[in-house]
């Protein structure tokens, strides 16, 4: 039996009051549209549709090659929307699993559930509902005394009596796709001037079948996202997710409400995350590390041992026994090998900084190779950019390299070098030199350094 899966993304999300159409809302890290799209790709067999309308252009290239697309051009009810999708998927599929871009905390294993529960069905679709005390403009499910499902009310058009009954139509739906496309076009016009695809089951009802609802055990899996309050509550929701699963791996999260990781981070046993931390993207932190407070990491790998407190590094690397901040910035290409220590308000980018390398106090370097066990002094710039290039500075081991010194780069500082504070360093300098001034110039040969 072939899925097929439709997205309903047409509408404009007029609630969020915003510029950007609402399934391009991120939700911890990932657009809304997104998060829907992962819940259903890997439980159908073709490739999901998306019915587009307003934003559609930013829309399509935000997803690009992961679904095809379908244009509603005028907005006319949700019942209208799955009918644009069918001149794409009719006859090319048997079920057809049907879910809202604005509902992107189902979860991809309740889905699953609702497939299976229409493939062991009688009836031409299975629906789906939250049972619970959730005030937002849901459908109410109507059943007979003998628990049936009777219909959906909208909650516009519900009575006071509806209005009190407390099973909500979360609207993610499997029809069988033949009974689909011909029910469409039965869909009465509503008060409102729309078809809505909830009459669907009214339909179904009406012709005899007995239709099912896979009741969420989560309620909170059937949310939709209507305005900017339920944006926060679904990334809250989301969140909580995240760091009980990190919590119950054994990661300490001292406060989680105040801790912003992910699901696509990795951390190791034993690691204590402080408060006010945002982990992010393809980043990886190995075991008994102290993260934060207040250190935002993205796209960076962190060895074990690691001690990151108040900084922030993107798409760095960072080996065992590393310790860096308060106020420190990492920028891409900044690898700190084991047991680096950088104190406060450095910053690194391009740069290969050894074993045991020390720079403990307001330094920039860039483009840089340095050698194991260098120590950078306090106030020391290499000065990499020359206008046009970005020119590289290399410290050989052991160098010694004295406050406020400018290493004016492209140049070359020897193993076991060092230079007086202030200088400024124009001209390669040869291994166990001392060189001072400004520019620097040699005054010595030194004892070998170790
Ligand atoms: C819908 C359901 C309601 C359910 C609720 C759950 C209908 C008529 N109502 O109401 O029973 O309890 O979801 O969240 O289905 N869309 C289009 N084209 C359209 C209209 C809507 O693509 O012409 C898309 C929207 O972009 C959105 C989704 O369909 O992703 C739902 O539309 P929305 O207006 O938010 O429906 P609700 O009022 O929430
Ligand atoms: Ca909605």
């Amino acid at each position: 039996m072939k899925t097929a899966s439709i997205i309903l993304a047409a509408g404009q999300g007029i609630r969020m009051r915003s510029k950007l159409p609402k399934v391009l809302h991120p939700l911890l890290g990932k657009p809304l549209i997104s998060r829907v799209l992962l819940a259903v790709k890997d439980i159908t067999e073709l490739k999901p549709v998306i019915v587009i309308g307003h934003g559609a252009e930013a829309v399509r290239q935000a997803v690009g090659d992961e679904a095809q697309f379908v244009l509603q051009a005028e907005q006319l009810g949700t019942g209208h929307a799955v009918s644009v999708a069918q001149e794409v998927l009719e006859g090319r599929a048997d079920l057809v699993l049907v879910t809202f871009s604005d509902m992107p905390l189902l979860r991809q294993e309740t889905l699953a559930k609702l497939v299976q529960m229409q493939k062991d069905s009688h009836a031409p679709l299975t629906m789906t509902s939250i049972v619970g005390d959730v005030p937002r403009g849901f459908g109410r499910v109507l059943r007979n005394a003998a628990g049936g499902i009777c219909a959906i009310v909208e909650e516009a058009d519900a009575s006071p009596e509806q209005l009190a009954i407390n099973e909500y139509n979360v609207s993610a739906y499997c029809f069988e796709a033949g009974w689909l496309w011909s029910a469409l076009p039965r869909i009465p016009i509503s008060a409102k001037g729309e078809y809505y695809l909830t009459e669907l089951v009214n339909i179904a009802v009406q012709d005899g079948h007995e239709v099912q609802a896979l009741v969420l055990d989560d309620p909170s899996e059937g949310l939709g996202i209507n305005n900017r309050v339920h944006l926060a509550e679904a990334e809250s929701i989301l969140r909580e997710r995240v760091n009980t699963a990190l919590m119950l791996s054994g990661v300490t999260l001292i406060d989680p409400e105040a801790t912003y990781i992910e699901e696509s981070v990795l951390l190791g046993q034993d690691t204590v995350v402080w408060p006010n931390t945002c982990l992010q993207g393809s980043t990886k932190i190995g075991a008994d590390c102290v993260i934060g407070p207040n250190t935002i990491i993205r796209n960076t790998q962190v060895g074990d041992r690691c001690v990151l407190l108040a900084s922030d590094m993107e798409s760095a690397v960072i080996e065992d026994d590393v310790s860096v901040g308060p106020f420190c910035r990492l920028r891409k290409g900044a690898h700190l090998a084991k047991g680096v220590h950088m104190g406060n308000f450095g910053e690194v980018k391009d740069s290969y900084l050894g074993p045991g390398v020390k720079i403990g106090h307001f330094s920039y370097i860039g483009n840089a190779e340095i050698g194991p066990n260098v120590n950078i002094g306090a106030g020391t710039i290499t000065c990499n950019y020359d206008g046009e290039n970005k020119n590289l500075t290399e410290i050989g081991e052991n160098a010694f390299i004295g406050s406020d010194t400018m290493l004016v780069a492209p140049v070359k500082i020897g193993k076991g070098a060092c230079t007086g504070a202030g200088s400024v360093v124009t001209e390669d300098v040869d291994d166990d030199t001392l060189v001072v001034g400004a520019p620097a110039r040699v005054v010595r040969k030194l004892e070998k350094r170790d």
